[in-house]
């Protein structure tokens, strides 16, 4: 019988040929999943025997990781803010940078909530995740409103123009156990009927099409409408601003994830919608735009220093 220290090595050694820049981590993740056991787990005990069973189902994800299929389809799971969402080729693969994006939305509705008195019968935030996906946003977000006890004061649509990928995201919710408290709806962009929105949350293909061919082969396995974002990557996300003088409310805001080298067009896009409206661009961790706040410009209130 085989040890986990042989098979790491092995498995290893065959992703690494394959490609693979994360191969020892891509091993102790997939051979963690066969066994059913935590990574910290098969480091620890190098020599421990691997069942033959087990050994068969790692060698078989390792055959798909080295076809260049992502780790996270082959484990069928992701973590994202600290939950284990359920993915695979129905909807994106919910990167780590978007985090960024849930928790400045948390801070959004927590200063609403608390800033001002809301009397009884204040109607609920209006909270839009667009382009949902797997659910990620949208699940993250109330679950940390659960959390907080702010969820019953705060209303979360999710949308996305995949089907699929609402089915996906409707089993996150459950899983969850945020199914009460996220909406699902399948839409190009917003529905009209429930707008104006509080707050819009989006993380919407942003890659230039051109680019998207030239990405990793494991980003061939998502769907492309979940990368793709037209010949300059921002196609998507324009026609979102050009909807927002209609679709946000008077005091509203949209927080929108882009690309690091996409501030400067996304501020003049912003510039050119009418009615006069800001957009201050947030930096990620690594020092890079990510993401867009945009607002009307005409509401004094509305200042980052004052939240
Ligand atoms: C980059 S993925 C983000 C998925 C998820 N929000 C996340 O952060 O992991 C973009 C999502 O937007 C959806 N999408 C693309 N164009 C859309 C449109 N016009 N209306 C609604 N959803 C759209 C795609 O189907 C995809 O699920």
């Amino acid at each position: 019988m085989a040890t986990v220290g042989e098979l790491l090595s092995s498995g290893t050694a065959r992703l690494r040929a394959a490609g693979s820049e994360s191969a020892r981590l891509d091993a102790e993740l997939l051979l963690g999943w066969a066994i059913g056991a935590e990574r910290t787990g098969l480091i620890a005990h190098p020599e421990g025997p691997v069942g033959t069973d087990a050994a068969a189902a790692y060698d078989g994800a390792v055959v798909r990781r080295e076809a260049g299929e992502p780790v996270a389809y082959i484990r069928g799971l992701k973590e994202f803010y600290g939950l284990a969402l359920a993915v695979d080729s129905r909807a994106l693969i919910p990167r780590p940078e978007t985090e960024l994006l849930v928790a400045e939305a948390e801070r959004e509705i927590a200063w609403r909530l608390t800033s001002a008195p809301r009397p009884a019968g204040t109607p609920k935030l209006r909270v839009v995740d667009v382009g949902t996906g797997s659910g990620a946003i949208a699940i993250a977000l109330a679950t940390l409103l659960r959390r907080r006890r702010m969820l019953p004061e705060v209303s979360i649509l999710a949308v996305d123009c995949s089907a699929e990928a609402l089915v996906l995201a409707r089993e996150n919710a459950a899983g969850h156990s945020v199914a009460d408290a996220v909406a699902f709806d399948t839409a190009d962009l917003l529905p009209a009927a429930e707008q104006p929105f509080d707050l819009i949350l989006a993380n919407l293909p942003y890659i230039p099409s051109a680019e998207v061919d030239r990405l990793p082969v494991a980003a061939s396995f998502e769907p492309r409408t979940a990368l793709d974002g037209g010949p300059d990557g921002l196609a998507v996300i324009r026609r979102l601003l050009a909807a927002l003088p209609s679709a946000l409310a008077p005091e509203g805001t949209a927080l929108l994830e882009i690309g690091f080298d996409q501030g400067s067009a996304v501020e003049r896009a912003v510039a050119g919608l009418p009615g006069g409206w800001s957009c201050r661009n947030q930096p990620d961790l690594s020092g890079r735009p990510r993401l867009a706040h945009v607002e009307r410009a005409a509401n004094p209130e509305r200042t980052t220093g004052a939240r």
